[in-house]
């Protein structure tokens, strides 16, 4: 096909799903890092990580809509000044946001939120490896939500491998409980592996459902991707800045200014980990409009090979025969699941009403 949209000749499908697969390990590592370098007591805090990525991300995602508006020469005459031109795009994008159905995002924008808030909280009490095996259930979720949503059709051979998939991050999940980790680092954070397990497992569940939501919005409507993604990004400012508020109370109480409560122990590695967090959703919201969310998660199986390696290098994680041979289920699992893409990718049901 001649306008598959690419970069320096390299098709944005295949340039995103890449750059989502090392993305996803180089979150995995820095989070964790970030988190587990430091005593609990002295923790920056997520909520404040997470209203900036949102802030960021929202900000980006208004440049880059802002320059692809293209006024005709219906729209706004030639020789028009700089200053018009400007006036003219900016009115054309706030009307643009301000779309009468931007609410729908206000569903996948909620549940996001809670998505990256549990992240933390899995990042800070499991290994980085577990972590990230353990999130792959939400190939799971993402499917169930797939055929619901989109009804999607799955063959059996890709429920089959959707089993398999369960079954291997049950056998991970068994050497992390037994104690397999034995980081260095648990010294000084200790980690509470079960607290770390219901949090990934929830954030499965929102990350499945927000994903399919957000993919049923962007490909059920002509509107541009980064205008959604502004969207998004300004419903969550106010589930973002809700646990803030609560500290604002508790800062008041203390008599303590609120930006020093907001970012105390914010450091390098925080900034790092909002920054690689910012690159993450630009590049999912790509993904999810250059090839679906199915496509996503075999992009991030790919990751697990990644931060494995990189975890044994700087975590000092010891690989155990349980953990490799689960990795090894889930990894075979994915690439069973995406041996017959297309039959999984059946049309959307198009219902401009729902
Ligand atoms: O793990 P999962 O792939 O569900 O994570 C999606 C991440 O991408 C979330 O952190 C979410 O905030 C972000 N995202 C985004 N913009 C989108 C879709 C997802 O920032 N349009």
């Amino acid at each position: 096909p001649h306008n598959v949209p690419s970069l320096c000749g390299i098709p944005l499908k295949y340039l995103s799903l890449v750059t989502l697969a090392v993305q996803n390990s180089a979150l995995t590592l820095v989070m964790h890092y970030s988190r587990i370098s430091t005593p609990a007591d002295r923790a920056y805090s997520a909520a404040t990580a997470v209203l900036m990525n949102e802030i960021l991300k929202g900000t980006i995602s208004m440049i880059i809509a802002f320059c692809r508006i293209e006024p005709t020469p219906y729209d706004i005459p030639h020789r028009q000044s700089i200053l018009d031109r400007t006036t003219f795009k900016l009115q054309r994008l706030w009307r643009d946001i301000m779309s009468p159905d931007c609410w729908k995002l206000s569903i996948p924008a909620i549940l996001y939120v809670i998505q990256n808030n549990l992240q933390y909280i899995a990042a800070s009490n499991l290994d980085a490896a577990t972590f990230q095996v353990t999130y792959q259930m939400k190939i799971l979720t993402t499917a169930a939500f797939s055929v619901l949503l989109l009804r999607k059709k799955l063959s059996s051979i890709q429920w089959l491998s959707l089993i398999f998939l369960a079954i291997g991050v049950a056998v991970v999940q068994i050497q992390a409980g037994a104690g397999g980790h034995n980081s260095a680092s648990a010294v000084i954070h200790a980690m509470k592996p079960m607290k770390g397990f219901l949090a990934v497992t929830f954030a499965c569940f929102t990350s499945g459902l927000a994903g399919v939501y957000f993919e049923m919005v962007l490909k059920n409507s002509q509107t541009d991707l980064w205008v959604r993604n502004v969207q998004l990004s300004l419903f969550s400012l106010l589930p973002a800045l809700a646990p803030i508020i609560v500290t604002q109370q508790i800062a008041s109480n203390a008599g303590e200014g609120l930006m020093s409560v907001l970012f105390a122990n914010f450091g390098a590695w925080a900034w790092a980990t909002v920054l690689v967090q910012v690159l993450g959703g630009l590049v999912t919201a790509m993904v999810i409009k250059y090839s679906d969310n199915i496509l996503k998660g075999f992009a991030t199986s790919l990751s697990i090979v990644i931060s494995f390696l990189a975890s044994v290098a700087l975590f000092d994680f010891h690989l155990t025969i349980t953990f490799v041979l689960g990795s090894s289920i889930v990894l075979i699992a994915t690439w069973l699941y995406n041996q017959n893409p297309s039959s999984a990718r059946a049309t959307l049901s198009i219902n401009k009403d729902w």
